[in-house]
């Protein structure tokens, strides 16, 4: 579905943003991406339709060179959450705003009803239609600009730090949105530093430094490499730096939830 082929991207203040990055996401995947502050993270998302184009080698999306096409087309297919979800909004509804791409891609009325009713439904946002959308909290704000991609329905959904500013049950909905999503055979692209929410949803993580993959492999393993996250400015999730420490104590429970590890130390100390 994406393919990086040596990415090197250079802002136009001379900055090296990426350096030879090489990627391949199939259709169906979840992927995190993962890595310090400015590790090239949202710059790598942003090639994703085009808004960066590759400075040197080139990025396929379902076979077609970004450089060869329009953002409005790759749109279609790769929906981006900004980082910043006010930069997504400047409708004065918050009806408008989700309506917006759907009248640009030239659905018919009644399909745009339907689609932003549904998306205003799913996101908990109903009873804000009316509301301008720069009056919503934080949260709200990062809920909304889910919606109004979700509401097109894009083969690939990108997000970016979706967990900043979301309480812990909100947090939680978003776990199901994007498993329901990628049930329905989305392919889902997260940007995060929350590695208690990625742990969660244990999806393949690419990790990010300096403009670099420097790991690429399932959760299980990238999250239990603690030296090579604490190279990337990541603290491992809470569990695995349990479990690592009585690991070096010698009490390392085979497997490693908080029952399992509650159980064996509740035996130890009978
Ligand atoms: N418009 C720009 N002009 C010049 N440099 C930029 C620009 N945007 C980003 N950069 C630089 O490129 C690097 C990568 O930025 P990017 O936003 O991709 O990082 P990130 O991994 O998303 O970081 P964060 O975790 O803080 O969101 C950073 O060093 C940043 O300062
Ligand atoms: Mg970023």
């Amino acid at each position: 579905m994406i393919v990086f082929e040596n990415v090197e991207y250079v802002y136009p203040n001379g900055f090296k943003a990426l350096r030879g990055v090489n990627l391949e996401i199939e259709s169906g995947e979840i992927v995190a991406l993962m890595g310090e502050n400015g590790a090239g993270k949202t710059t790598l998302l942003k090639h994703l339709n085009g808004l960066l184009k590759p400075f040197s080698g080139r990025v396929l999306v379902d076979g077609v060179d970004t450089r060869r096409t329009t953002v409005a087309s790759l749109s279609r297919k790769v929906g981006i959450v900004f980082q910043n979800a006010e930069e997504m909004f400047f409708s004065p509804t918050i009806y408008e705003e989700i309506a917006f791409a759907l009248n640009n891609f030239r659905y018919p009325e009644d399909v745009i009803q339907k689609r932003v009713g549904w998306a205003l439904k799913f996101m908990e946002l109903e009873e804000y239609r009316d509301k301008s959308p720069f009056l919503l909290s934080g949260g709200e704000k990062k809920r909304l600009a889910l919606a109004i991609i979700l509401a097109w329905s894009p083969e690939v959904v990108a997000l970016d730090e979706p967990t900043v500013g979301q309480d812990i049950l909100q947090k939680e909905k978003m776990i199901q949105i994007i498993r329901q999503a990628n049930q329905q055979g989305k392919t889902i692209i997260i940007s995060s530093h929350d590695v208690e929410f990625i742990a969660d949803i244990k999806p393949r993580i690419i990790l990010m430094s300096k403009g670099r993959i420097v790991k690429d492999g399932p959760a299980e393993e990238v999250l239990t490499d603690i030296p090579l996250l604490q190279e990337c400015s990541l603290l491992p999730p809470q569990i695995v730096s349990l479990t690592s420490r009585l690991d070096f104590l010698g009490i390392r429970p085979k497997l490693a939830g908080p029952e399992e590890i509650a159980v064996e130390i509740a035996r130890r100390l009978k």
